[in-house]
């Protein structure tokens, strides 16, 4: 009995949701407001481009292209120099005991990001070689809630997206999982992520029995 089990990276692996936070914050504040922890919520699992758009309307700041594409570099510079400082350490608790338990018993497990760090990230802490498939931001054209980045995922393990698992700390990503008719596991919040078949605080909330009864399901 094989399942595909897919996972989210940012916020769900590892924390990296923070920094993400602290670049557009400073870029906000640079462009003369301020992002709340509440309105970052609804950047996770959104794209690059598309959370500065976002950012930009909370902000009532109109910018030329030119200048949208500076700031946008100069954000994901500041982001990669928190993610230089990377190392193992930064997985988030008990995400390798579910890894080693999914290895054991010969799942698939692929990793589905919007990032186009992604690669990178995984490589820092580690984790690179224990996905069988890797679909991030540079390989999807349409960004989640689409269901894209899940769907060539599930291709690339060669399962059907019915025998599915997403991991998922976003709204977003919750979405598109559901969309994609995979099962959805929500990390975070029952409150923002009420539409997730189940959702858990973290991953230490997680018992290997729950991923036998998925793998069985
Ligand atoms: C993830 C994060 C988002 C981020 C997006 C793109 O989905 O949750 O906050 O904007 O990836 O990341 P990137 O590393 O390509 O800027
Ligand atoms: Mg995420």
């Amino acid at each position: 009995n094989k399942k595909g089990f897919i996972f989210d990276l940012d916020g769900v692996i590892v924390d990296t949701a923070k920094y993400h936070y602290l670049a557009w914050k400073e870029l906000a504040n640079e462009l003369g407001f301020d992002i709340t922890l509440e309105q970052n919520e609804q950047l996770k699992g959104v794209s690059r481009i598309r959370s500065l758009e976002i950012i930009l309307g909370w902000g009532n700041v109109t910018l030329t292209e030119e200048e949208f594409m500076k700031y946008m570099a100069e954000k994901n510079d500041n982001y990669l120099s928190h993610i230089a400082q990377m190392d193992a350490g930064e997985i988030l608790p008990d995400v390798p005991k579910i890894l080693n338990y999914l290895q054991k018993k010969q799942q698939g497990i692929a990793l589905g990001s919007a990032s186009k760090n992604a690669r990178k990230i995984l490589q820092k802490v580690g984790l690179f070689n224990v996905f069988e498939g890797i679909v991030d931001g540079n390989d999807v054209s349409k960004a989640k809630p689409d269901p894209e980045v899940f769907l060539i995922a599930a291709q690339k393990l060669n399962i059907t997206p019915k025998n599915c698992i997403v991991f998922e700390d976003s709204v977003a990503g919750v979405t598109a999982a559901n969309t994609a008719e995979m099962i959805s596991i929500g990390i975070g919040s029952e409150e923002t992520l009420g539409h997730a078949d189940f959702v858990f605080n973290d991953f230490t909330e997680i018992q290997t029995s729950f991923i036998e009864e998925l793998i069985k399901r």
